[in-house]
């Protein structure tokens, strides 16, 4: 494909995200400043921005507009934002550092970081709902999606069998599932987000294609995501590092040896890659973000 000036352009895509983003969280509060400041402090304080940036690609790629494309995109990192304070908590990965800053609960006391998760997961929902950009009908199908994918099915119930599964060891398997619900269930989603931004019937066949995508990169991105935790510094992650080992957590790298999971992230790689052509899903911010969902180093 050819580059237009129409073609999403990454940079500045982020850029439009992080101000969505701000646009969309409160500010000031008569009864909740503290909660509001920790809200912030989690979204605002970094992150790579790869689900909204997915939502907004896909978006594209169904021939939407990025307006529409950004509130979903943004609801998608107010859920994941969410996920990353409670993930963090002493309850669950006890880690006190995030984005190369105090973690949430660090900064804000344990209240007020479970409490700003609470209030991210309703936020994500009621930017969809305000949006003066997006058709009843899309509405709707993006709840179902982002509803279904932060639930009990989804990352929450993927974070409870990672946490229950701390010192005893599941099998690939297990694993595999576990990955496609704490981490992959929400980046499947934030491309069939976008999809349902652009139009509320996406074409059949390309809409399976983009599932299937959503599914192969998401188990990839946790995948990376152990491995980065082996062999990355925490000043490079910024979050600790080494912190699965200390948990005593399931991980590709703990099962498989780190080499395997490498490679098992990069055959994932190529089948989206394959799969983005054969479902005429190629741009090249699709392929873009694609690649960089594996390669990279944080
Ligand atoms: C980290 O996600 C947690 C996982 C689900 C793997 P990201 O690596 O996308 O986190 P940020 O938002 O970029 O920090
Ligand atoms: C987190 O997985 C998945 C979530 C749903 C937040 P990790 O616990 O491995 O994420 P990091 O490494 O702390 O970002
Ligand atoms: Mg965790
Ligand atoms: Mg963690
Ligand atoms: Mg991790």
């Amino acid at each position: 494909m050819s580059r237009t000036s129409t073609m999403l352009e990454l940079d500045s895509l982020r850029s439009r995200v992080e101000a969505k983003l701000a646009e969309l969280l409160p500010a000031r509060s008569a009864i909740a400043q503290p909660m509001l400041d920790a809200m912030r402090h989690a979204v605002l304080g970094g992150g790579k921005r790869m689900r909204p940036m997915f939502a907004c690609a896909s978006c594209e790629a169904f021939g939407g507009d990025l307006e529409p494309a950004l509130v979903g995109a943004c609801a998608l990192e107010f859920i994941h934002s969410y996920s990353l304070i409670h993930d963090d908590l002493p309850a669950m990965d006890d880690d006190d550092v995030r984005h190369g800053q105090p973690s949430t609960h660090i900064a804000f006391g344990e209240a007020n970081a479970i409490l700003a998760g609470d209030s991210l997961h309703s936020l994500a929902f009621q930017a969809i709902v305000d949006s003066d950009r997006l058709a009843d009908i899309s509405k709707l199908r993006i709840i179902e999606l982002l509803s279904d994918a932060a639930g009990w099915a989804g990352m929450s119930g993927g974070q409870c069998l990672d946490i229950e599964a701390e010192g005893r060891e599941l099998t690939l398997t297990e694993l595999k599932d576990l990955h496609a619900a704490k981490t992959g269930a929400l980046i499947r989603a934030s491309l069939q987000i976008g999809a349902f931004s652009a139009t509320a019937a996406p074409d059949p066949a390309r809409y399976q294609a983009l599932t299937d995508v959503g599914d192969f990169i998401g188990l990839a991105f946790q995948i990376m995501d152990d491995v980065l935790d082996v062999t990355q510094s925490t000043e490079v992650l910024g979050k600790p590092a080494g912190s699965d080992e200390l948990q005593d957590k399931n991980t590709f790298p703990k099962l498989m040896g780190l080499e395997a999971s490498k490679a098992e992230a990069e055959r994932l790689l190529n089948e989206a890659t394959t799969r983005l052509r054969d479902g005429q899903l190629a741009t090249p911010a699709l392929i873009e973000l694609t690649t960089r969902a594996v390669h990279r180093n944080y």
